[in-house]
Formats: C-alpha cells, sequence, structure tokens
C-alpha cells in the first residue's frame, strides 16, 4: 500500500484508510456485527490500511471500544484517528467544544482505544458558543502533554451548519486560518467524492499549499458509487441514507449516469466502480487519503486495491464529463 504523509510532521499512513463509521452508526443497526467488524479491521491493517478513522459519538462510544479490541494487540501497526466536540444528544446532536470537555473526551478516548496516545485528535464540530481558538488551544495542550500526536479539523456539515444559522459566520477556511495561528493543522476531514467534489474548488487546494492532508470523508458516496445499492430498495429507518434527498428511489434512479461513468472506466482496468470512485480520490493530490467507510472485510480488501489503479488523463477527463449529481441537503 502506497504510504502518504499526515500533516507536514513525521507521520504517515496507508493512501487508503478505513472509515469506521458504518460498524457502529449511521447505517442500518440490524446490519452491523462486531464479529465481521473485527475481521475487517485486522484485514485493513494486514493490507498497510492504518488509517483506522472514528470517533466518540460513534455509538456513541461503541466504535472506539471496537477499535480499541484490535489496538490492544496491534497499536504499533495503526494510525489512529479520533474526534472529540460532538455529542448524541436527546433529539439531535450538540457541539460542545468546552476546553474542560475536550479534555475528559480525550482522556475517555484514550482508555476506550486502549492505547497511550492518539495519533490524529480531530475537531468534530465547531461549538458556536466557544471560541474556536479557545477549543483548539485545549486541543494543543493534549499535544504537550503527549496523549495526541496531531491535530485535526473536521469540515462535514459545516456548510450545512452555516446554511442552518447555527453561528458560524466565518466560512471553514476563514476558522482554519484562525486555529492555525494557534496550533498547525495536520488534516483537514471532509466529504470529497466523484459526486461531492465541492471541497476541490478551495479546501483540497488550501490543504496542499500548507502541507495539511486533506481526509476524503464518503468517498463512494455513502456506498452509492460502488453501483451495489439498487433503486427503490429503500432503507430502515435508522439508516442516514432514509433521510438524504440523494437516496430516494427517484434520485438513484436520476443519478445513475454516473455509476454507468465509474462503471465504463473500471471496464477498462478490470476494476469495480468503487475502486475507481477512490482511485479518483486519491488522484486528487498527494495529500489526499480516502477513508471509505465499510465494515464487511471484502470491502475492505477491494476498496485496498483501489490504491494500486492509476486512472490515465483520458480516465480522470471522462470523470469529469459526468452530469453533476442531482439531490441535495440545500
Ligand atoms: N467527520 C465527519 O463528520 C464524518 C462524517 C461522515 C463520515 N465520516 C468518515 O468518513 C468515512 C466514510 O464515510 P461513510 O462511511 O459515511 O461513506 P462511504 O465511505 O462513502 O460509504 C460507506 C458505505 O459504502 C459501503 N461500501 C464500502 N465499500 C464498498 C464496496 N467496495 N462495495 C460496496 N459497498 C461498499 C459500506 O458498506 P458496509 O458498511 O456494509 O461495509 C457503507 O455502507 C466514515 O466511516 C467516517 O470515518 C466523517
Amino acid at each position: 500500500m502506497e504510504v502518504r504523509t499526515i500533516g507536514a510532521g513525521a507521520l504517515s499512513a496507508g493512501a487508503v484508510g478505513l472509515g469506521c463509521m458504518p460498524m457502529s452508526w449511521a447505517y442500518t443497526a440490524s446490519r452491523r456485527s462486531g464479529e465481521e467488524s473485527l475481521r475487517a479491521l485486522n484485514a485493513a491493517l494486514d493490507l498497510g490500511v492504518t488509517l483506522l478513522d472514528t470517533a466518540d459519538m460513534y455509538g456513541p462510544f461503541t466504535n472506539e471500544l471496537l477499535l480499541g479490541r484490535v489496538l490492544k494487540e496491534r497499536r504499533a501497526e495503526a494510525f489512529v484517528s479520533t474526534k472529540a466536540g460532538l455529542l448524541v444528544g436527546e433529539q439531535h446532536l450538540v457541539a460542545d467544544g468546552r476546553p474542560s470537555r475536550v479534555r475528559r473526551a480525550c482522556d475517555a478516548s484514550l482508555r476506550r482505544l486502549q492505547t497511550d496516545v492518539i495519533d490524529l485528535f480531530q475537531l468534530h464540530r465547531e461549538d458556536p458558543e466557544v471560541p474556536v481558538e479557545e477549543t483548539w488551544g485545549a486541543m494543543a495542550e493534549l499535544v504537550t502533554a503527549g496523549k495526541v500526536r496531531a491535530l485535526g479539523f473536521c469540515a462535514v456539515g459545516a456548510r450545512a451548519q452555516r446554511r442552518a444559522g447555527a453561528g458560524l459566520h466565518d466560512t471553514t477556511i476563514g476558522r482554519l486560518r484562525r486555529v492555525q495561528q494557534v496550533f498547525p493543522v495536520a488534516a483537514v476531514e471532509a466529504e470529497l467524492s466523484v459526486w461531492s467534489p465541492e471541497a476541490l474548488a478551495e479546501l483540497v487546494p488550501w490543504c496542499a499549499a500548507r502541507g495539511v492532508s486533506f481526509l476524503a470523508a464518503m468517498p463512494l458516496g455513502n456506498g452509492f458509487l460502488t453501483g451495489t445499492l439498487r433503486p427503490g430498495e429503500g432503507f430502515e429507518p435508522d439508516d442516514v441514507r432514509a433521510r438524504h434527498p440523494r437516496f430516494t428511489a427517484e434520485m438513484m434512479a436520476a443519478n445513475q449516469p454516473i455509476v454507468a461513468g465509474l462503471r465504463r472506466v473500471a471496464g477498462r482496468h478490470g476494476a469495480t466502480p468503487g475502486q475507481v470512485a477512490l482511485a479518483w480520490v486519491l488522484a486528487q493530490g498527494a495529500h489526499v487519503v480516502a477513508l471509505p467507510g465499510a465494515k464487511h472485510e471484502r470491502w475492505v480488501r477491494e476498496n485496498a486495491a483501489a490504491a494500486d489503479l492509476r486512472l490515465t488523463p483520458a480516465d480522470l477527463g471522462e470523470i469529469a464529463g459526468l452530469p453533476p449529481a442531482l439531490g441535495s441537503w440545500d
């Protein structure tokens, strides 16, 4: 597996990482299996898929506990990324960026992950009630204390949060500039995929110019870009896609030309559409790491192999010419 540098320091991880969220959160609970997830995690490390991306709120807490069972034996092989600052409330998710809360969250994550250091500690969501510099300053102290190696900033959902009037009046880059003045940002995690390329306009180049890694969340379009989901199949109510505007039967049917395009490119390489979607993400810069989420060993193996798939300029041109995705959160 190709290894990519994380941030400007001495840290590195496999170009394809593993988003561990589907093992405990966001996708249908009845389809989860702890044993299969453990097999997936072990296969990932065997293949050099070292960046394991989790968060305290996935589960909540159970995702970190699951990872801890593997890290207990294989810590040295993994690059552990976890997040704090977002809590599961009774009605909805709540941002909490108070320094005391972030310090406690770090200690709790270390215990659940069965490790004494977190490679990348990320701010999951900015708390509109707490100046982001204060939260970031508390996170920086955790680096000084040796509990954390580097800091990451999640920008998933930032636009939606601003649109909803959640008090974030600054742009993501504006906020990144502010925290950079307090302590270096090693990585930014945000959505990037063939059907959600918006980060290419500003965020991906901003990171490239500053030695900041870009961790591509949802690189498979929540599974859509793999071509394995059938329009109209439906999702159980606890699956995030049941409420996602792009996953109505109508929108899934309307967006099939995107999958068909990926399938055409895949056919020329003896690959799958999902592998082409991941290779496209990796082609956006040497500072990009793809974080496909999966809880099945089979998918982990398939996704890891995408690191060896080199798209040609003609492939990339063909993908750039695919129609934009229909259906959005706007
Ligand atoms: N920071 C944030 O706020 C934030 C938000 C969202 C996501 N993320 C991170 O980004 C990661 C990726 O996002 P995501 O998991 O939501 O979306 P994703 O990677 O775009 O898609 C995940 C879905 O694709 C399926 N899948 C994976 N590989 C496949 C393959 N080769 N063939 C067919 N299906 C395949 C998975 O199935 P199975 O699960 O059944 O294996 C899962 O349902 C997350 O796990 C998380 O670590 C972060």
